[in-house]
């Protein structure tokens, strides 16, 4: 029986939704009491850890835990050094600086002499640092948005995602100084038997991302522009080309991205593409 491999994920949190969905979508059934802070995977050597999101870096790197799912800016404020196996596309926010919306922001010169509220510090002085800009750091742990409101600091450094909180707190984006979604990351140097099951996770990731980029797509067309939808279509390898039991027509199948099928769905209609399908693909082995 190997060793399982020890991930850990938010205990509560914007992630924690995220990452249980997505090792579901890998096969993964984790047995989870509620409030239970450790849970087994029931069909993979998996061992959970709900841990408080500023911890989790330090106890990956410190290796208690083998593996997290964490925003990557989590980890660039904790300034260790784990790898980043694979981001995995959700949560996406920005760490962002913001000034009350009636400032006249001249550019990033307007911060120096200023005092920003905010609980990232560390990646706030190495983006002052990198400007050359001298202004003082006020570190709060939540709340931030009303700093500049009760008088407390001039601008925040904070994440932002929809941009509600800072619009709810008559703030404005001012300056992008990093952008982050949550992603797996993992401590240095595991062990071989845990490096081959992070693989196989890693392959299942893999496996539903690009299922979820891409789509199934099953059409009617003439036989006479079979030809040419082909070269319209831009499929994993050649489409499957059927006939149908009417003569003189086909079915065709392939996969193709999202993004793609809508960009040459104009085309598919005017070489007579009948009765289109778009299906999503649960898991696609690549
Ligand atoms: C984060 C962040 C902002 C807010 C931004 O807080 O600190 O306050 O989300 O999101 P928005 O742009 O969509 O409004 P969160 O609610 O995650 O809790 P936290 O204060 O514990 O970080």
């Amino acid at each position: 029986m190997p060793q399982p491999l020890k991930i850990a994920v938010q205990k509560s949190g914007r992630l924690l939704d995220g990452s249980l969905a997505l090792l579901k979508e890998c096969g993964i059934k984790i047995d989870n009491g509620k409030n239970q802070l450790k849970a087994n995977a029931r069909n993979y050597p998996l061992e959970v850890y709900y841990l408080r999101n500023s911890d989790i870096p330090g106890y990956v790197h410190d290796g208690v835990a083998d593996i997290a799912i964490i925003g990557q800016n989590t980890i660039t404020e904790k300034d260790l050094d784990l790898e980043e196996i694979l981001p995995l596309g959700f949560s996406k926010c920005r760490l962002s600086i913001a000034v009350p919306k009636e400032v006249e922001y001249t550019g990033d010169n307007w911060l120096n002499g200023k005092k920003i509220a905010t609980s990232y510090p560390t990646s706030l002085r190495q983006f002052l640092d990198r400007k050359g800009i001298k202004a003082d750091i006020h570190v709060i742990s939540g709340s931030v948005e009303i700093a500049p409101n009760i008088g407390l600091a001039d601008a925040i450094c904070d994440l932002v995602s929809s941009g509600n909180t800072l619009f709810r707190n008559g703030l404005k984006e001012v300056e992008v100084m990093l952008k982050s979604e949550a992603a797996l990351f993992a401590r240095r140097d595991l062990p071989q038997e845990k490096q081959n099951l992070l693989d196989q996770l890693v392959f299942r990731l893999k496996s539903v991302q690009a299922a979820g980029n891409n789509k199934y797509l099953l059409m009617n067309a003439p036989n006479e522009n079979v030809e040419r939808i082909i070269e319209v279509l831009p499929g994993m390898k050649s489409p499957t080309v059927m006939p149908l039991a009417e003569s003189g027509w086909s079915s065709i199948h392939t996969v193709i991205s999202e993004d793609r099928f809508w960009e040459i769905i104009d085309q598919l209609k005017a070489l007579g593409g009948q009765g289109i399908l778009v299906i999503p693909i649960e898991k696609m082995i690549l």
